[in-house]
């Protein structure tokens, strides 16, 4: 962008921002679709998309439109009235979720796991919790309770609790640690952060039936696999496993903040006030949200993440077989991680130097999360990129 100084833009943040985030060394200015292009005027394929956020890519012109038009008409609407674009999203987040149920939009991934953490409490009566290993849930006090890693949890304790944490797809795990105290088990579907490990469908299921024999909820953690990342809408789909609360987050909005907790109606046991969030819910994140769902829908993007996906590992695994650098590819729908046997830090920072953004997740992993509406010709560029830089 002329005019832009990006040695004082990173500067400004190097200096005034709290140190809480690793800097990748570039200023983005701009995006469309795929793409997205820094200060200096270099373009890059996002397979970040803010942490799969912007999953119709950026600036797409449904949610271009629906901000636009929302941002003029009303952007906030107290929650005791009621407004259009709420009413038809919560509609909808219903019938996607599966069974009859009522739904607690907030801003965020961590705020729709409080909203869950809460409310399983309120319904069961009971106070501990089970997640698992390797899971990330969020930051905030009671999300980070859940968060495996110790390296986040331990100088900010004592968080709530008790907290039992299992082997993440051990059935046999799970049931030593379910027990009448027990209000809720949490688990991603796909462990997001954790290195992009698919449940099996053996264990949700036993998740399944612990949880209804011993009267715990199930809840499932869509935040990074929801909203048609693996090609299904919820990734829970794919194992014919239906929770008692779903988190939704990160997609939901297409770059606008919103989170979303879904619970089945016998559950959604709140009374008034008893949760709340003055953003949550609000027309603008709202109208988003509905262009984003509507765009799925219309354009056939569940089948395309689920043709692509396939697509993209095929040529990831046919690319990388022979580096003496890789371990594996693994992953559902444009949710996708190259193990490698080396630290991925170096490999990620290559990759920004040729064209493309990736994430980590975990020290050895390079991770995709590119948006729904990439070209083929973008994965191929993707997989070139990254042969090119794994040994
Ligand atoms: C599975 C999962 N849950 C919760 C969160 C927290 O979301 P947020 O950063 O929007 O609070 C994340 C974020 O990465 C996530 O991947």
């Amino acid at each position: 962008m002329i005019g832009v100084d990006t040695n004082e833009i990173i500067g400004l943040e190097k200096k005034y921002e709290m140190n809480l985030y690793p800097k990748r060394g570039i200023a983005l200015a701009r995006g469309e679709g795929e793409f997205v292009w820094d200060t200096e005027g270099k373009k890059y394929i996002d397979c970040t998309t803010g942490v799969g956020v912007a999953i119709l890519g950026h600036a797409h012109p449904s949610v271009i439109a629906a901000i636009e038009r929302q941002s003029k008409a009303l952007m906030t609407c107290y929650q005791p009235f009621c407004h259009e674009e709420r009413a038809r999203l919560e509609q909808r987040l219903v019938s996607l979720f599966g069974v009859n149920g009522k739904v607690m939009l907030s801003n965020s991934g961590t705020e729709a796991v409080e909203a869950a953490l809460k409310l399983a409490r309120r319904h069961t009566k009971r106070k501990g919790f089970v997640s698992a290993m390797n899971a990330f849930h969020g930051r905030s006090s009671g999300s980070l309770a859940l968060t495996f890693k110790e390296k986040y949890r331990s100088p900010f304790e004592p968080l709530i609790g008790p907290i039992a944490r299992v082997r993440f797809n051990d059935a046999e795990s799970l049931k030593g640690a379910v027990n009448s105290d027990t209000a809720a088990v949490f688990l991603e579907p796909v462990q997001g952060e954790g290195g992009i490990r698919p449940a099996s469908q053996e264990y949700l299921k036993a998740a399944r039936d612990i949880c209804t024999d011993r009267g715990a909820l199930l809840i499932m953690d869509e935040v990074q696999s929801g909203c048609g990342r693996t090609g299904k809408f919820f990734a829970f789909e794919h194992f014919g496993v239906q929770p008692d609360i779903a988190c939704l987050a990160k997609g939901l909005g297409g770059g606008m903040p919103i989170g979303a907790t879904i619970a089945r109606d016998e559950v959604a046991t709140f009374g008034p006030m008893e949760h709340g969030s003055t953003f949550g819910g609000n027309p603008l994140a709202c109208a988003a949200a509905n262009a984003v769902l509507g765009t799925i829908e219309k354009d056939r993007l569940l089948e395309k993440v689920a043709s692509d996906g396939e697509y993209l590992s095929h040529r990831l695994k046919a690319a990388l077989s022979s580096k003496s650098e890789f371990r594996e590819v693994r992953g559902m729908g444009l949710m996708v991680a190259i193990e490698l046997k080396v630290p991925s830090k170096e490999p990620l920072a290559s990759l920004v130097q040729n064209g493309v953004l990736a994430l980590p997740a975990g020290e050895q992993v390079i991770r995709l999360l590119p948006p729904f509406i990439i070209s083929r010709a973008s994965l191929d560029t993707v997989v070139q990129a990254i042969a090119g830089v794994v040994k």
